[in-house]
């Protein structure tokens, strides 16, 4: 109902205000090291969970909450004991999640609070709040994959950027920043999985009528990384040297393929058929595509000769 709404949201806000005032000296230490001024520390919220933490316990109580599932916890320990607290807000700003990270090495690196009624990770985007009014003065968004990935975007002024909890880009993102924006640009994680996240975002949004650049960043994982190490303006560089999605595609499936041997030709082109079928709805990305897959080949080609193709038109 409306009524535990507004206390769930008054749970979240006054956990957000307990964790911020246990913000350890050593957590304070690992956010200077990643690169944070005190004002930015206060700024993004950042947060501490006490060992031993009774906090969510303590709050729900005060506020005669039985059900704590319904908060999104679960009964017994605090689960983000122990680890530095990302406060997850709505659109509109209010707390209504956490993210906790271990400080330093450890497994799970990060965990979230449980989905809720309130809280769906499908359809929340981290710093959107912030990032909303950018993205429609701006006209894109930047989509990325971690919490520091979009912070550090903001930090480097970049605030029309906005993070995915991890989990794949869905439908109900995409018709959020739809709201706002028609374009995107894709700044997923360089490793394995940020391009098969990448690609599978792609899809989503080119079946919105998105445009869609993409940046690949080489040697570097992530948009945290190169800001901690090569700082804001190469972060800024490094997005406007975003490619075209139907660039991207075919060059992020060749690094799954070994290009030299022939079964292996036939399996990227069939692979890329489905691609040429989105792109072709466009002529101009399609030829983008197509010029793309020769250069990469280094001859001409003919999807009807690939063999995955033949064997599906066959079957
Ligand atoms: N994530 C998660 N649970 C994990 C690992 C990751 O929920 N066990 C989510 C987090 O939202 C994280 C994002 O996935 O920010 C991207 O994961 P990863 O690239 O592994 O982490 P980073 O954001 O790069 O983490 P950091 O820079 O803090 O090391
Ligand atoms: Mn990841
Ligand atoms: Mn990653
Ligand atoms: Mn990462
Ligand atoms: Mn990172």
């Amino acid at each position: 109902s409306s009524s535990f709404h507004t206390l769930y949201l008054k749970f979240y806000t006054l956990l957000n205000e307990e964790y911020k005032k246990n913000l350890t000296d050593v957590a304070i230490s690992y956010l200077k090291n990643r690169g944070f001024s005190e004002s930015e520390i206060e700024k993004y919220e950042f947060g501490f969970s006490p060992i031993d933490s009774d906090l969510p316990f303590k709050i729900a109580r005060e506020l005669n909450i039985n059900s704590l599932r319904k908060l999104g916890f679960l009964h017994g320990k605090d689960p983000f004991s122990g680890r530095l607290i990302i406060p997850i807000k709505d659109e509109y700003g209010r707390v209504i999640a956490f993210g906790g990270r271990v400080l330093g090495e450890g497994q799970p690196k990060y965990i979230n609070s449980y989905e809720t009624d309130f809280f769906k990770k499908s359809s929340t985007l981290f710093l959107l709040d912030v990032a909303k009014d950018k993205i429609k003065s701006a006209d894109f968004a930047i989509i990325c994959e971690g919490y520091f990935d979009a912070i550090a975007f903001h930090r480097a002024g970049l605030t029309n950027s906005v993070a995915t909890l991890g989990t794949a880009f869905t439908k109900y993102h995409a018709r959020k920043i739809r709201k706002l924006t028609q374009n995107v640009v894709l700044s997923f994680d360089t490793d394995s999985a940020g391009i098969k996240a990448a690609l599978l975002s792609l899809k989503i949004l080119l079946s919105q009528n998105f445009n869609v650049m993409v940046v690949m960043y080489e040697g570097e994982k992530d948009p945290d990384e190169i800001l901690k190490l090569k700082g804001s303006s190469e972060l800024v560089d490094v997005v406007k040297s975003a490619i075209p999605a139907e660039v991207f595609v075919p060059k992020a499936l060749s690094k799954k393929y070994d290009l030299k041997n022939s079964n292996a030709i036939n399996m990227y082109l069939g692979e890329l058929k489905q691609w040429d079928e989105v792109f072709k709805l466009v002529p101009k990305r399609q030829e983008n595509f197509r010029n793309t897959i020769k250069e990469i080949l280094g001859y001409d080609f003919d999807f009807s000769k690939s063999l995955s193709y033949k064997i599906r038109e066959a079957t």
